[in-house]
This record gives C-alpha cells, sequence and structure tokens, in this order.
C-alpha cells in the first residue's frame, strides 16, 4: 500500500471519529484537579453541564500549621485521587468509557501537590485512551465566572484573587487571556490567612476575616492601600499585612503580639479595616484595567471572590460606571478550588483540538 493510499484511510478514520462525536450531542470532560489543597474531579458536559463534583478539601490536615504544609497535602491527594475521580465519574452516572477526554489542572501550584493529579490524569489517558487537556488553573478560575454565561460581551477585564495569585487578565476568548497585571509579593488570600494568624483566627483566615469583621468599623484603622504607581496594574499586599503586625506589636515590633489582651471589638475593628484596605485596592486596580481595555464585562474568580465584601464593592463599580459593566462573579460554591471550572475550560480546549500528550509534566509556581 503506498503512503497516499496510508494517509487516505487515517483521514477517513479521523473523519469518521469526528461524525460520531458531532452525532454525539455530548461531549463528557473529566476534570482534575491537586493544585494546592484540594483534591477535586468533576465531569461536566459541552462546558457548561454539571453532571458531577467531587472535592476532598485538607483544611483539617493543615489547620493546626495555619497554613499549607507541602508534604502533608502531597501524601493526601495521594490518597484521595482515586476515590475522588471515581466518585466523580458515579455521580455523573456515565462509564470511563463515556469520558471523552481528560482536563489536568498542570499550573501553577505546589510541585508535589501538582504531579499527584498529572500522574493520575496521564494514567487514565493512557488506560482509556482518551485524549489529555493540559489545563492553566487561574485561567480554569476565569472560566468559573462564565458558567452561566456562555458569551460575556467582550472585551472583559477578569480579577482572579486566590491563596497563591492575585492577577488582571484581559480576556477576549477562554483559550488565551492576557496577563495585565499580578502581585509582586503576597496574593491577597495570602494576606487573609496571614492577617488572620496574627489575629489568632483560624484557617483558612479569608472566611474568618470576613466573618469577625461584620461586627468591626472598616473605618477604624486607616491600613496603607499600595496602588505601586498610579497607572500600575501590579498588587502589592505584603505592606499592609506588615501594618497589621506593627499595630499589633507596637512600632517598635519588640512587644508581644497584644491580640491576646483585646476585646472581640478591637479584634473586629482591625479584620474590618484590612478587608476594606484590601477591597479597596482590588476594585481600583480593576477599574483602571477597565478603563485600559475598554471593558464591557468584569469577571470575577479565585478563593477571595467569595468575600461579600469584595463582591458588593465590584457591583457598585460596575454599576455606577458609564456606561455600566456587567458583573459576572462566580458562584460561591466554585470559588475555591474545584474540579469543576478545569473540566469546562478542558471543554473549549477539546473543541480547538488543543491537546497535550504523555510527556506532560506539572509546572509549579515560581
Ligand atoms: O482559589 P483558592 O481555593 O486556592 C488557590 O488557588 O490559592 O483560594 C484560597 C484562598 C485562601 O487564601 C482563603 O483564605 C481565601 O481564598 N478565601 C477568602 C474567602 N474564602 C476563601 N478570602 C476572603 N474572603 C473569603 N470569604
Ligand atoms: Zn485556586
Amino acid at each position: 500500500m503506498n503512503t497516499s493510499a496510508i494517509f487516505s484511510i487515517i483521514m477517513q478514520t479521523k473523519e469518521k471519529r469526528a461524525t460520531s462525536h458531532e452525532l454525539r450531542e455530548t461531549i463528557n470532560i473529566l476534570g482534575i484537579e491537586t493544585s494546592c489543597d484540594e483534591t477535586a474531579a468533576a465531569v461536566v458536559a459541552n462546558g457548561t453541564i454539571i453532571k458531577s463534583s467531587v472535592v476532598s478539601s485538607q483544611i483539617k490536615l493543615h489547620e493546626k500549621y495555619g497554613g499549607v504544609v507541602p508534604e502533608i497535602a502531597s501524601r493526601a491527594h495521594i490518597e484521595k485521587i482515586y476515590p475522588v475521580i471515581t466518585e466523580a465519574v458515579r455521580q455523573a452516572d456515565i462509564t470511563k468509557e463515556d469520558i471523552d477526554a481528560i482536563a489536568i489542572a498542570n499550573q501553577p501550584g505546589l510541585g508535589v501537590a501538582l504531579i499527584v493529579g498529572v500522574t493520575a490524569a496521564k494514567a487514565l489517558s493512557f488506560a482509556l485512551g482518551k485524549p489529555l487537556l493540559a489545563i492553566n488553573h487561574l485561567h480554569a478560575h476565569i472560566q468559573s465566572a462564565i458558567l452561566a454565561e456562555e458569551n460575556p460581551e467582550l472585551p472583559a477585564v477578569a480579577l482572579i484573587v486566590s491563596g497563591g495569585h492575585t492577577q488582571l487578565y484581559d480576556y477576549k476568548s477562554p483559550l488565551e487571556p492576557k496577563l495585565l497585571g499580578s502581585t509582586i509579593d503576597d496574593a491577597a488570600g495570602e494576606a487573609f490567612d496571614k492577617v488572620a494568624a496574627i489575629l489568632k483566627l483560624p484557617y483558612p483566615g479569608g472566611p474568618a476575616i470576613e466573618k469577625i469583621a461584620k461586627y468591626g468599623n472598616p473605618k477604624a484603622i486607616d491600613f496603607p492601600r499600595s496602588m505601586l504607581s498610579p497607572d500600575s496594574l501590579d498588587f502589592s499586599f505584603s505592606g499592609i499585612k506588615t501594618a497589621v503586625l506593627y499595630y499589633c506589636r507596637g512600632q517598635d515590633m519588640k512587644g508581644q503580639n497584644k491580640v491576646d489582651s483585646m476585646s472581640k471589638r478591637q479584634i473586629a475593628d482591625i479584620a474590618a479595616s484590612f478587608q476594606s484596605a484590601v477591597v479597596d485596592v482590588l476594585v481600583k486596580k480593576t477599574e483602571l484595567a477597565a478603563e485600559k481595555i475598554g471593558a464591557k464585562t468584569i469577571l470575577l474568580g479565585g478563593g477571595v471572590a467569595a468575600n461579600n465584601q469584595l463582591r458588593t464593592a465590584l457591583k457598585q463599580m460596575c454599576d455606577s460606571a458609564v456606561p455600566p459593566k456587567k458583573l459576572l462573579v462566580t458562584p460561591k460554591q466554585y470559588c475555591t478550588d474545584n474540579a469543576v471550572m478545569v473540566a469546562s475550560l478542558g471543554y473549549h480546549k477539546y473543541k480547538a483540538g488543543i491537546f497535550a500528550d504523555l510527556t506532560l509534566e506539572p509546572k509549579a509556581s515560581s
């Protein structure tokens, strides 16, 4: 058989495959997420139909250390990855053969955590003979904001605020969000976690600070709002964290942390003032980014996107803009890490034919 005959058979087979996919209305993507301290798997059909979402959180394992311990995270992922994937497939009421592709968040994140999900995804891809899709975890957080509205008015600015990252994107398509600005030191969620530790509040700090802040005065303490330079779209949150530490230990830092002798009201005032300062910076920078690219829509995602004050302040900014902007926020259950967002973005990569192979490696945060 000559080369053109072989080529023709390959093309016919490919066409047959394409036709059978076109005939089948549903494309099931299995998403897998292990970038930090959640082991998650989900099945999403056609990018938006959530058939299952299973998340095994490690909060209980890390809380006594006040942060994520990489070795503990890695071990827990190894323990949970198989039961979590099996449960996601079971809840979706499909068989493994009904999965069309496996989407795995392979970057950024903790190296020792990412590698567990990447290895599991590659093994499944090989065993089932299904394609592999490599997903950027932060781009997946953007995707979670448009789960309910697939076609937002563009251009959009996406604000992604998580435990490890704070980023602004120029968003024109799911596959190529363009980074506009990023944190140069602590991420917003990291600042919430560190300030919570100073205030001796439980881990993770974001929800704990939000809860106590309700009883405090956001204007009680004028914590710094770092804008870096007037037109910078980068973020810096280490200064505000240090300001809270100075406030609690005295300017010379020689004193003991006074939190133990503070009233609940005083702690609430610190939490509320800190939260307001962080929210102010996030909203101002998002507004600036929106002006720069002429954004019609703002997308909000990541763990800190669960914060009600941030959601309300962004809504006010969008409503008072001329002309007003549409705000699309991630549903609360998908703000923190999950695999629905990974599978949903995977669908777009699948449609675009952008596949990874078994040489895929995890890329840890730098
Ligand atoms: O996106 P995520 O689950 O993990 C990373 O990719 O890093 O985000 C976790 C972060 C933690 O720092 C946590 O304190 C913060 O999200 N967070 C919040 C709230 N809920 C979670 N921060 C502020 N307010 C909240 N309600
Ligand atoms: Zn995340």
